[in-house]
C-alpha cells in the first residue's frame, strides 16, 4: 500500500530535491503540494513547484497556494540562500496555469477528512497553523506529521539558537507543537542535528552525473548557487540538503533515531524560533515530539541516489568508492 503524502513546502533548492525524491518513490502517493511563504515568496514557491513537477513529468499533481506571510512576524525571504528565483538562479522556464480553485488550508481540511495522510512539512509551519484555526479536527486527523525544522544539540542556522523554518514563523511553530500536546500524538522533528549531516559533497554530485548525466546536470544547475552560498557563509565545500531527509524518514523511519521529548518554540527576543527540547523532563509534560538526533548518512544517500536517479540498489555501481 502506498503512503498518501501531502508536502507542505517553500521551494527552495532543497525543497525541490525533496519533491524530486518523493515523486520518484513507488511507496509514496503525493496527493497534493501546498505552498507556504518561506525561502521564496508564496507565488514564487508555487512557480518553482510547477517547474519541478514539469521536470518530473508530474504536472498532474495539484499545487495549492498557502500563506503569503507569517502569523505575526514580518515576512523575511531566504533568497540570499536560494537565489533570486528561489531555485538557485537556474531560471528554468516558467510553467503557466495549473492554479487550483482551493487555497492550501481548504485543500488540507478537505483531504484530511477523507484520507489517512502523512504531512511532510519542509517550510515554516504557517499553513498548518492556519489549518488549526480553520479546522482543528482535520489537523488532528493527520496520521503522521514530519517537520523539517528546529534543532536540539546543534546550533541554529539563522540565529545562534534557531533554525530558519521555526525562526521565520515562530508563532505558527509554537501553535503546532502546542496542538500536538493536545492531540496526544507526536510530531517527528527532523532538525539540524540530523540534516546538518546531509551534505551533498561535490564528489557525490559528480557521482550522480556519472550515473545519470541529464538528471545530474539538472541537480548541478539548481544547486550551484547553494554550493557558493555554503562556501561563502560557512567555508563548507558542499551543500546541506535539509529537506530530502524528511522524505527519506517518511519512507524509512529506520534511517534516523532520536528521543521522545516535550518541545516548545520560543517566539520572541534573542531566542526567537528556538526549539526548546525538554529531554530531561523539567516541564513534567508528556512528550509531544520525537526529536531525531542520529542519522545513517550512507543509507540516506543510497536512498536519495536510487530514487532521484531512478536506479535500483544494484545499479548504484561503485557506490563504495565514494564513502
Ligand atoms: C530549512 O530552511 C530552508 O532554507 C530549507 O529549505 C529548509 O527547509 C533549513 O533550515
Ligand atoms: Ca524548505
Amino acid at each position: 500500500m502506498k503512503q498518501n503524502v501531502i508536502i507542505d513546502c517553500d521551494p527552495g533548492i532543497d525543497d525541490s530535491l525533496a519533491l524530486m525524491m518523493a515523486l520518484s518513490s513507488k511507496d509514496i502517493e503525493v496527493i497534493g503540494i501546498t505552498i507556504v511563504c518561506g525561502n521564496s515568496p508564496v507565488e514564487m514557491g508555487f512557480a518553482n513547484a510547477k517547474k519541478i513537477l514539469k521536470h518530473m513529468n508530474r504536472l498532474d499533481i495539484p499545487v495549492y497556494l498557502g500563506a503569503d506571510k507569517p502569523l505575526k512576524k514580518e515576512y523575511v525571504n531566504a533568497l540570499d540562500t536560494h537565489g533570486a528565483d528561489g531555485l538557485g538562479e537556474s531560471f528554468l522556464e516558467e510553467v503557466s496555469g495549473y492554479e487550483q480553485p482551493m487555497q492550501a488550508v481548504e485543500f488540507l481540511s478537505d483531504v484530511l477528512r477523507k484520507k489517512a495522510c502523512t504531512v511532510i512539512a519542509i517550510g515554516p509551519l504557517t499553513n498548518l497553523a492556519h489549518l488549526i484555526a480553520y479546522d482543528e479536527e482535520a489537523f488532528h486527523r493527520i496520521e503522521k506529521l514530519i517537520s523539517m525544522g528546529g534543532n536540539y544539540r546543534s546550533h541554529g542556522n539563522c540565529s545562534p539558537v534557531a533554525e530558519y523554518n521555526y525562526w521565520e514563523d515562530p508563532e505558527a511553530a509554537s501553535m503546532v507543537y502546542a496542538q500536538m500536546e493536545k492531540s496526544g500524538k507526536k510530531l517527528y522533528m527532523v532538525g539540524l542535528d540530523v540534516t546538518r549531516q546531509i551534505v551533498l559533497r561535490p564528489d557525490l554530485l559528480s557521482y550522480m552525473e556519472r550515473l545519470e548525466p541529464l538528471q545530474g546536470a539538472f541537480i548541478r544547475r539548481i544547486t550551484k548557487f547553494y554550493y557558493d552560498f555554503h562556501w561563502e557563509q560557512e567555508r563548507l565545500i558542499g551543500c546541506v540538503i535539509n529537506d530530502p531527509l524528511a522524505v527519506a524518514y517518511a519512507l524509512d523511519p529506520q534511517i534516523c533515531s532520536g528521543c521522545e521529548a516535550y518541545v516548545q518554540i520560543e517566539t520572541d527576543g534573542l531566542c526567537r524560533g528556538q526549539s526548546v527540547v525538554d529531554a530531561h523532563g523539567f516541564c513534567k509534560k508528556e512528550a509531544n515530539a520525537y526529536v531525531l538526533t542520529e542519522v545513517d548518512v550512507k543509507k540516506f544517500f543510497s536512498m536519495f541516489f536510487a530514487l532521484v536517479l531512478h536506479k535500483s540498489a544494484s545499479e548504484l555501481i561503485a557506490l563504495e568508492n565514494i564513502w
